[in-house]
């Protein structure tokens, strides 16, 4: 590892309107380095790579590669210059081949095509191979999987001659096996010598994978340290500035009487199979399972995304039909789903509006908008979510990826529904704010709410659910006491026998 940096932030600063997003940041990056970038959500870590990859353009300060500076970068000009980022959601031509992808990206437009197919398929099998990566050049993009496609955008990367890779929170919806083919790449680029910027609010992640570690808190590097000098806890106070109680809430009150009920309940058509459980008022039932065991189907199936062709569903004991999204609103159902961007919450509204929208009924029961009662619902979320906005009628597509997430989540809770259906709640939001959730959370179901909450976050499954209910191929394949150990809901969810259960 050279000592001189390959990239250097130097007095980074840039602002939208009032909000002071970066405030002279200063970050050097070594060729051949993982260098993680933690902090906050909304401390500015996004808005720090989209200067380096030229996306926007800094106030102040300047950008140097390998001892350059480089004037006015603007996305072609930093890919030409070896900085490259990782999308999670990749730009890829579905309906084109990845070498076909490849050769785009790779290849000088106009010769585009008339190159021959066998070289193509050969230069793409190279990249791939480079990476570790086992796909056929030949298979259409769009019969991949998202992780797929992010591992051809690395090879395209690398095939560019990238000497920065810059990867913002790349494992947020990635299965514990594509997580490790992503780590094993990180670190073919590092021995490549390659300079790898590495966002995730993972903290073990970030341990077990980065080099050195730079802390962001409200737009200024607090901190830059080697990973021998820091641990999980040294973490979370250069980054909340104070100690956060990594403990769950307790579960305060008794389980009152079944508030939801499936029997045999499924969506035959979209391959679901028959799954029966119960949850109590007060109660938060844990959804555990490998990525792809069903758990999100089955929500999808109760909110009445993809209706129940089967089985029965009960709520208050009175047996229902929910249709559609609006049918399972009525019926005091409500669904924080896991991919906030598309459906959680609508991007061009503001904070407030986002609030409102799916509480109607409560907030305004004399049918009109009430401006101030929809402000003070939204103020008091925000407060409790520390959703870092500067007002409520902040656009939610100019709050950073967490906050956002936060806001997806007040969006439902405002209904105060019967029943809490919570797909990865936590997803991409920082320790603190985390706590806030979990602390929410207990207090709604506290109040009688009965709460689904489907995590593949292990400690939080653990740390939260009164019950745990097991998804493995689609049923369920096990229920577990509240207090589980671990090993026992990974047996189960890997299809082992588990001790002192009826499978
Ligand atoms: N296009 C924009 N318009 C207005 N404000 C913005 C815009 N982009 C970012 N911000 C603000 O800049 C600040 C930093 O946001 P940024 O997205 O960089 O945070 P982050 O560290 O990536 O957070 P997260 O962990 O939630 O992804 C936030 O206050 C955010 O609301
Ligand atoms: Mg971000």
């Amino acid at each position: 590892m050279s000592e001189r940096p390959l990239l250097a932030f130097r007095r980074i600063t840039k602002s939208f309107g009032a909000v002071r997003a970066l405030r002279g940041v200063d970050l050097e990056v070594r060729a051949g380095e993982v260098h993680a970038l933690l902090g906050e959500n909304g401390a500015g870590k996004s808005t720090l790579i989209k200067v380096a990859t030229g996306a926007h353009a800094p106030d102040s300060g300047v950008i140097e590669l390998a001892g350059e500076t480089l004037e006015r970068l603007d996305p072609a000009l930093a890919r030409r210059r070896g900085i490259a980022c990782i999308y999670q959601q990749p730009a890829l031509f579905p309906e084109l081949s990845v070498a076909e992808n490849l050769a785009l990206r790779l290849e000088p437009a106009a010769g585009w095509r008339r190159v021959a197919w066998a070289e193509r398929h050969r230069v793409a099998l190279a990249l791939l191979a480079r990476i570790g990566a086992e796909i056929d050049p030949g298979r259409e993009v769009g019969t991949l999987s998202m992780p797929e496609q992010q591992l051809v955008e690395i090879a395209s990367a690398i095939g560019a001659g990238a000497r920065v890779v810059i990867m913002d929170e790349p494992t947020a919806s990635l299965t514990r096996r594509e997580q490790e083919r992503l780590f094993g790449i990180v670190n073919a680029l590092r021995r490549e010598g390659v300079a790898v910027i590495y966002i995730s609010h993972r903290l073990e992640e970030i341990l077990a994978l980065a080099d050195r570690v730079t802390v962001l808190r409200d737009g200024q590097s607090v901190a830059s340290r080697l990973r021998a000098e820091v641990d999980e806890a040294t973490l979370i106070r250069l980054m909340v500035g104070r100690d956060v109680a990594q403990l769950y809430p307790p579960s305060e009150s008794a389980p009152g009487a079944v508030r939801l009920a499936l029997r045999g309940l499924c969506c035959r058509s979209a391959g679901g199979r028959p799954v029966s459980f119960e949850v109590r008022a007060g109660e938060v039932y844990g959804l555990a399972g490998l990525v792809g065991a069903g758990r999100t189907e089955l929500a999808r199936t109760l909110f009445g995304l993809t209706p129940a062709d089967a089985g029965e569903l009960w709520i208050d004991g009175e047996r229902v039909t929910i249709g559609s999204p609006q049918a399972a609103i009525a019926h005091g159902i409500a669904y924080v789903p896991e991919d906030r961007r598309r459906h959680g919450v609508v991007l061009e509204l503001p904070i407030e509006q986002n609030v409102s929208l799916a509480a109607w009924r409560r907030l305004f029961p004399l049918g009109w908008l009430r401006r101030d009662r929809e402000r003070s619902e939204a103020r008091e979320f925000v407060r409790a979510l520390a959703i870092r906005t500067p007002d409520t009628e902040t656009a939610t597509a100019n709050l950073s990826g967490g906050n956002q997430q936060k806001v997806a989540l007040a969006r439902w809770l405002a209904t105060r529904p019967r029943v809490l259906l919570l797909d990865e709640p936590t997803q991409g939001v920082d320790v603190g704010a985390k706590s806030e959730i979990h602390r929410l959370v207990r207090r709604f179901a506290a109040e009688g709410m009965a709460v689904v909450l489907i995590s593949s976050d292990l400690p939080e499954i653990l740390g939260m659910s009164d019950r745990i209910g097991v998804m493995r191929g689609g049923e369920l394949a096990a229920e577990l006491p509240g207090g589980a150990g671990a090993t026992q809901v990974m047996s189960a969810a890997l299809g082992q026998p588990v001790e002192g259960t009826a499978a």
